[in-house]
Protein backbone atom coordinates (compact mmCIF):
# COMPACT_ATOMS: atom_id res chain seq x y z
CA UNK A 1 0.00 0.00 0.00
CA UNK A 2 3.05 2.11 0.45
CA UNK A 3 3.76 2.38 -3.67
CA UNK A 4 3.37 5.68 -4.77
CA UNK A 5 4.23 7.63 -8.22
CA UNK A 6 6.06 10.39 -8.45
CA UNK A 7 4.58 13.44 -10.61
CA UNK A 8 6.42 15.48 -12.86
CA UNK A 9 5.91 18.28 -9.93
CA UNK A 10 7.46 16.61 -7.15
CA UNK A 11 3.97 15.47 -5.37
CA UNK A 12 3.49 12.00 -4.98
CA UNK A 13 0.67 10.04 -5.97
CA UNK A 14 -0.29 6.31 -4.20
CA UNK A 15 -0.31 3.89 -6.67
CA UNK A 16 -3.25 2.12 -6.03
CA UNK A 17 -6.47 4.34 -5.83
CA UNK A 18 -10.24 3.10 -5.27
CA UNK A 19 -12.10 3.54 -8.01
CA UNK A 20 -15.55 5.27 -7.01
CA UNK A 21 -17.49 4.84 -11.05
CA UNK A 22 -21.26 3.58 -11.14
CA UNK A 23 -20.83 2.67 -6.61
CA UNK A 24 -23.66 4.46 -6.38
CA UNK A 25 -26.22 2.43 -4.18
CA UNK A 26 -26.84 5.12 -1.42
CA UNK A 27 -25.18 3.82 1.80
CA UNK A 28 -22.75 1.34 -0.06
CA UNK A 29 -20.41 4.18 -1.18
CA UNK A 30 -19.91 6.30 2.49
CA UNK A 31 -19.65 2.11 3.85
CA UNK A 32 -17.08 1.40 1.48
CA UNK A 33 -14.87 4.60 1.33
CA UNK A 34 -14.80 4.14 5.70
CA UNK A 35 -14.22 0.37 4.75
CA UNK A 36 -11.27 1.26 2.42
CA UNK A 37 -9.54 4.29 3.64
CA UNK A 38 -9.12 1.71 7.22
CA UNK A 39 -7.51 -0.83 4.94
CA UNK A 40 -5.08 1.76 3.96
CA UNK A 41 -6.30 3.34 0.62
CA UNK A 42 -4.82 6.61 0.46
CA UNK A 43 -6.00 7.98 -3.18
CA UNK A 44 -9.60 8.21 -4.56
CA UNK A 45 -10.35 8.60 -7.71
CA UNK A 46 -13.94 10.59 -8.19
CA UNK A 47 -15.80 12.64 -11.05
CA UNK A 48 -18.59 15.21 -10.90
CA UNK A 49 -19.88 12.80 -13.82
CA UNK A 50 -20.25 9.89 -11.10
CA UNK A 51 -23.07 11.94 -9.56
CA UNK A 52 -21.94 10.48 -5.93
CA UNK A 53 -19.39 12.94 -4.52
CA UNK A 54 -21.47 14.13 -1.41
CA UNK A 55 -21.42 10.54 -0.21
CA UNK A 56 -18.18 10.19 -0.42
CA UNK A 57 -17.77 13.93 0.93
CA UNK A 58 -20.50 13.04 3.91
CA UNK A 59 -17.74 9.95 4.09
CA UNK A 60 -14.32 11.88 4.18
CA UNK A 61 -15.66 13.65 7.38
CA UNK A 62 -15.90 10.79 9.22
CA UNK A 63 -12.50 9.03 8.63
CA UNK A 64 -9.55 9.28 10.94
CA UNK A 65 -6.82 10.29 8.35
CA UNK A 66 -5.47 13.61 8.15
CA UNK A 67 -6.30 15.41 4.53
CA UNK A 68 -2.55 15.69 4.23
CA UNK A 69 -2.23 11.74 4.15
CA UNK A 70 -5.07 11.55 1.23
CA UNK A 71 -5.03 12.09 -2.54
CA UNK A 72 -8.16 13.19 -3.56
CA UNK A 73 -8.79 13.08 -7.24
CA UNK A 74 -11.69 14.46 -9.49
CA UNK A 75 -12.85 15.14 -13.05
CA UNK A 76 -15.00 18.39 -14.25
CA UNK A 77 -17.37 17.22 -16.68
CA UNK A 78 -17.48 17.97 -20.66
CA UNK A 79 -20.12 20.75 -20.10
CA UNK A 80 -17.78 22.94 -18.26
CA UNK A 81 -14.81 23.31 -20.71
CA UNK A 82 -15.38 27.12 -21.58
CA UNK A 83 -12.79 28.60 -19.73
CA UNK A 84 -15.03 31.45 -18.46
CA UNK A 85 -16.84 28.05 -16.23
CA UNK A 86 -13.84 25.57 -15.22
CA UNK A 87 -12.47 27.74 -12.03
CA UNK A 88 -16.74 27.29 -11.25
CA UNK A 89 -16.39 23.70 -12.13
CA UNK A 90 -13.70 23.19 -9.23
CA UNK A 91 -15.88 25.04 -6.98
CA UNK A 92 -18.51 22.51 -7.29
CA UNK A 93 -16.22 19.72 -6.85
CA UNK A 94 -14.77 20.57 -3.74
CA UNK A 95 -18.17 21.68 -2.31
CA UNK A 96 -19.85 18.63 -3.32
CA UNK A 97 -16.51 16.88 -1.39
CA UNK A 98 -16.43 19.46 1.17
CA UNK A 99 -13.17 19.97 0.79
CA UNK A 100 -10.68 23.05 0.62
CA UNK A 101 -8.69 21.49 -2.12
CA UNK A 102 -8.01 18.49 -4.55
CA UNK A 103 -4.81 16.68 -5.13
CA UNK A 104 -5.32 16.14 -8.53
CA UNK A 105 -8.47 17.84 -11.26
CA UNK A 106 -8.46 16.46 -14.10
CA UNK A 107 -9.95 17.30 -17.63
CA UNK A 108 -12.69 14.30 -17.76
CA UNK A 109 -12.70 14.22 -21.70
CA UNK A 110 -10.89 16.04 -24.47
CA UNK A 111 -14.09 17.42 -25.89
CA UNK A 112 -16.94 20.34 -25.06
CA UNK A 113 -20.46 19.95 -24.90
CA UNK A 114 -22.50 23.04 -24.46
CA UNK A 115 -23.12 24.14 -20.42
CA UNK A 116 -26.89 22.95 -20.48
CA UNK A 117 -26.07 19.69 -21.60
CA UNK A 118 -26.22 16.62 -19.78
CA UNK A 119 -22.83 14.41 -19.66
CA UNK A 120 -24.12 11.54 -19.32
CA UNK A 121 -26.37 11.49 -22.22
CA UNK A 122 -26.24 13.92 -24.55
CA UNK A 123 -26.80 14.35 -28.74
CA UNK A 124 -24.10 14.95 -31.07
CA UNK A 125 -25.55 18.34 -31.60
CA UNK A 126 -24.19 19.14 -28.43
CA UNK A 127 -21.06 18.84 -28.60
CA UNK A 128 -19.08 22.58 -29.37
CA UNK A 129 -15.75 23.52 -30.50
CA UNK A 130 -14.03 24.72 -27.38
CA UNK A 131 -9.84 24.44 -27.87
CA UNK A 132 -8.65 22.17 -25.45
CA UNK A 133 -5.65 24.48 -24.94
CA UNK A 134 -8.87 27.02 -23.83
CA UNK A 135 -9.41 24.96 -21.15
CA UNK A 136 -6.40 23.94 -19.92
CA UNK A 137 -5.23 27.43 -19.70
CA UNK A 138 -7.52 27.88 -17.15
CA UNK A 139 -6.70 24.74 -15.76
CA UNK A 140 -3.29 26.18 -15.10
CA UNK A 141 -4.61 29.43 -13.37
CA UNK A 142 -5.89 27.18 -10.37
CA UNK A 143 -2.45 25.57 -9.58
CA UNK A 144 -1.89 29.05 -7.98
CA UNK A 145 -5.61 29.25 -5.87
CA UNK A 146 -4.18 26.40 -3.65
CA UNK A 147 -7.45 24.78 -4.79
CA UNK A 148 -5.65 22.05 -6.63
CA UNK A 149 -2.10 20.53 -6.43
CA UNK A 150 -1.48 19.15 -9.63
CA UNK A 151 -3.67 18.98 -12.90
CA UNK A 152 -4.25 16.65 -15.86
CA UNK A 153 -6.14 14.99 -18.13
CA UNK A 154 -8.58 11.95 -18.81
CA UNK A 155 -8.84 10.22 -22.17
CA UNK A 156 -6.47 11.40 -24.19
CA UNK A 157 -4.65 9.83 -27.01
CA UNK A 158 -1.60 10.62 -28.07
CA UNK A 159 -2.08 12.81 -30.74
CA UNK A 160 -3.56 15.21 -28.54
CA UNK A 161 -0.80 15.07 -26.25
CA UNK A 162 1.82 15.53 -28.77
CA UNK A 163 0.11 19.22 -30.14
CA UNK A 164 -0.58 19.78 -26.77
CA UNK A 165 2.70 19.59 -24.82
CA UNK A 166 4.52 22.27 -26.21
CA UNK A 167 1.41 24.93 -25.52
CA UNK A 168 2.02 24.22 -21.90
CA UNK A 169 2.81 26.05 -19.54
CA UNK A 170 2.21 23.28 -16.91
CA UNK A 171 1.90 19.83 -18.84
CA UNK A 172 -0.61 17.57 -17.58
CA UNK A 173 0.75 15.61 -14.60
CA UNK A 174 -1.50 12.99 -15.19
CA UNK A 175 -3.23 11.40 -17.90
CA UNK A 176 -5.88 8.85 -17.25
CA UNK A 177 -6.88 5.92 -19.36
CA UNK A 178 -8.79 2.76 -19.78
CA UNK A 179 -5.77 -0.02 -19.77
CA UNK A 180 -5.54 -3.93 -18.47
CA UNK A 181 -4.27 -6.63 -20.43
CA UNK A 182 -7.01 -6.29 -23.04
CA UNK A 183 -6.70 -3.07 -24.05
CA UNK A 184 -2.55 -2.67 -22.85
CA UNK A 185 -1.97 1.33 -24.65
CA UNK A 186 2.00 0.12 -25.26
CA UNK A 187 2.88 2.99 -27.66
CA UNK A 188 0.49 5.55 -25.22
CA UNK A 189 2.13 4.38 -22.45
CA UNK A 190 5.68 4.66 -24.00
CA UNK A 191 4.87 8.45 -24.85
CA UNK A 192 3.72 9.30 -21.60
CA UNK A 193 6.25 8.33 -19.14
CA UNK A 194 9.07 9.75 -22.17
CA UNK A 195 7.47 13.28 -21.20
CA UNK A 196 7.17 13.02 -17.81
CA UNK A 197 3.38 12.41 -17.72
CA UNK A 198 2.20 9.94 -15.18
CA UNK A 199 -0.21 7.01 -16.47
CA UNK A 200 -3.62 6.06 -14.14
CA UNK A 201 -5.46 2.86 -16.27
CA UNK A 202 -9.14 2.51 -15.06
CA UNK A 203 -10.88 -0.51 -15.59
CA UNK A 204 -7.97 -1.85 -14.81
CA UNK A 205 -9.56 -5.17 -14.18
CA UNK A 206 -11.50 -5.11 -17.13
CA UNK A 207 -15.57 -5.80 -16.75
CA UNK A 208 -18.26 -8.63 -17.85
CA UNK A 209 -18.04 -7.62 -21.69
CA UNK A 210 -13.89 -7.56 -21.22
CA UNK A 211 -13.39 -10.20 -19.40
CA UNK A 212 -10.09 -10.28 -18.34
CA UNK A 213 -10.43 -12.06 -15.12
CA UNK A 214 -11.13 -15.62 -17.12
CA UNK A 215 -8.53 -15.21 -19.33
CA UNK A 216 -6.78 -18.73 -19.35
CA UNK A 217 -3.60 -17.42 -19.06
CA UNK A 218 -3.77 -15.06 -16.53
CA UNK A 219 -5.74 -17.61 -14.42
CA UNK A 220 -2.72 -19.82 -15.13
CA UNK A 221 -0.54 -16.95 -13.44
CA UNK A 222 -2.71 -16.48 -10.71
CA UNK A 223 -2.60 -20.23 -9.58
CA UNK A 224 1.34 -20.13 -9.91
CA UNK A 225 1.46 -17.52 -7.39
CA UNK A 226 -1.51 -18.41 -5.06
CA UNK A 227 -3.60 -14.90 -5.79
CA UNK A 228 -6.10 -14.32 -7.67
CA UNK A 229 -6.84 -13.04 -11.83
CA UNK A 230 -7.52 -9.50 -10.14
CA UNK A 231 -3.96 -9.27 -8.80
CA UNK A 232 -1.86 -10.65 -11.02
CA UNK A 233 -4.21 -7.67 -13.45
CA UNK A 234 -3.69 -5.27 -10.93
CA UNK A 235 0.15 -6.38 -10.37
CA UNK A 236 0.93 -6.68 -14.32
CA UNK A 237 -0.24 -2.98 -14.41
CA UNK A 238 1.94 -1.52 -11.66
CA UNK A 239 5.28 -3.21 -12.62
CA UNK A 240 4.57 -1.06 -15.75
CA UNK A 241 4.90 2.15 -13.77
CA UNK A 242 0.68 2.69 -14.42
CA UNK A 243 -1.32 3.34 -11.27
CA UNK A 244 -4.47 1.75 -10.89
CA UNK A 245 -7.85 2.31 -9.13
CA UNK A 246 -10.25 -1.00 -8.87
CA UNK A 247 -13.70 -0.80 -7.42
CA UNK A 248 -15.25 -2.59 -5.07
CA UNK A 249 -17.50 -2.30 -2.51
CA UNK A 250 -16.63 -5.72 -1.17
CA UNK A 251 -14.34 -5.59 2.08
CA UNK A 252 -12.29 -9.09 1.21
CA UNK A 253 -11.58 -7.57 -2.43
CA UNK A 254 -10.73 -4.21 -1.79
CA UNK A 255 -8.38 -5.76 0.70
CA UNK A 256 -6.88 -8.30 -1.99
CA UNK A 257 -6.35 -5.60 -4.43
CA UNK A 258 -4.38 -3.94 -1.97
CA UNK A 259 -1.51 -6.87 -2.03
CA UNK A 260 0.16 -7.27 -5.59
CA UNK A 261 1.70 -11.00 -6.46
CA UNK A 262 5.32 -10.16 -8.22
CA UNK A 263 5.42 -11.28 -11.53
CA UNK A 264 8.32 -13.17 -13.38
CA UNK A 265 10.04 -10.91 -16.74
CA UNK A 266 8.66 -14.13 -18.31
CA UNK A 267 5.03 -13.72 -16.92
CA UNK A 268 5.12 -10.28 -17.99
CA UNK A 269 6.58 -10.72 -21.44
CA UNK A 270 3.54 -13.13 -22.00
CA UNK A 271 0.74 -10.93 -20.62
CA UNK A 272 2.19 -8.48 -23.25
CA UNK A 273 0.70 -11.13 -25.55
CA UNK A 274 -2.65 -11.09 -24.86
CA UNK A 275 -3.56 -7.72 -25.71
CA UNK A 276 -6.63 -7.72 -27.43
CA UNK A 277 -7.38 -4.08 -28.46
CA UNK A 278 -10.74 -4.49 -26.31
CA UNK A 279 -12.20 -1.18 -25.15
CA UNK A 280 -14.52 -0.92 -22.92
CA UNK A 281 -15.41 2.99 -23.05
CA UNK A 282 -15.71 5.03 -26.23
CA UNK A 283 -17.89 7.72 -26.50
CA UNK A 284 -17.90 6.91 -30.29
CA UNK A 285 -19.95 4.05 -29.17
CA UNK A 286 -22.78 6.91 -28.67
CA UNK A 287 -21.71 9.69 -31.09
CA UNK A 288 -19.42 8.79 -34.07
CA UNK A 289 -18.57 12.32 -34.44
CA UNK A 290 -16.29 11.59 -31.31
CA UNK A 291 -14.57 8.83 -33.10
CA UNK A 292 -11.61 10.77 -33.16
CA UNK A 293 -11.09 10.43 -29.26
CA UNK A 294 -9.77 6.80 -29.54
CA UNK A 295 -9.55 6.16 -33.23
CA UNK A 296 -6.94 8.77 -34.31
CA UNK A 297 -5.93 6.95 -37.34
CA UNK A 298 -9.85 7.36 -38.82
CA UNK A 299 -10.25 11.00 -37.76
CA UNK A 300 -8.08 14.23 -37.29
CA UNK A 301 -8.96 15.70 -34.01
CA UNK A 302 -10.78 18.70 -34.48
CA UNK A 303 -10.17 21.42 -30.95
CA UNK A 304 -6.39 21.56 -30.35
P1 LIG B 1 -17.25 -5.85 -6.39
O1 LIG B 1 -17.55 -4.42 -6.02
O2 LIG B 1 -18.38 -6.75 -6.10
O3 LIG B 1 -15.93 -6.32 -5.82
P2 LIG B 1 -14.58 -1.17 -12.37
O4 LIG B 1 -14.24 -1.81 -13.71
O5 LIG B 1 -15.59 -0.10 -12.46
O6 LIG B 1 -13.33 -0.78 -11.63
O7 LIG B 1 -15.30 -2.30 -11.52
C1 LIG B 1 -14.57 -3.37 -11.02
C2 LIG B 1 -15.48 -4.58 -10.91
O8 LIG B 1 -14.68 -5.70 -10.55
C3 LIG B 1 -16.55 -4.44 -9.88
O9 LIG B 1 -17.72 -5.03 -10.38
C4 LIG B 1 -16.03 -5.24 -8.67
O10 LIG B 1 -17.10 -5.88 -8.01
C5 LIG B 1 -15.14 -6.25 -9.31
N1 LIG B 1 -13.94 -6.54 -8.52
C6 LIG B 1 -13.16 -5.65 -7.87
N2 LIG B 1 -12.12 -6.28 -7.29
C7 LIG B 1 -12.24 -7.58 -7.58
C8 LIG B 1 -11.47 -8.72 -7.27
N3 LIG B 1 -10.36 -8.65 -6.54
N4 LIG B 1 -11.91 -9.92 -7.74
C9 LIG B 1 -13.04 -10.02 -8.46
N5 LIG B 1 -13.80 -8.97 -8.79
C10 LIG B 1 -13.42 -7.75 -8.35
Amino acid sequence: TDLTIKLNNGELMPAIGLGTWRANESGLLAQTIKTAIGLGYRHIDCAKLYGNQEEIGKALKEVDVPRKDLFIVSKFEENRHRPELVAGALDEILNELQLEYLDLLLMHWPYAIKPEANAMSFASSDIENVPIMDTWRAMEDLVSTGKVRSIGVSNFNQTILEKMIPQCRIVPAVNQVEIHPYLQAKELVKFCKKNGIAVTGYCPLGGRRVNVMNDNFIKHVAEAHIGTPAQVALSWALARGIAVIPKSTNEIRLKQNLHQVTLTSDEMRMIGKIERHERKVDPASDNEELEWVFHEDKMECPVI
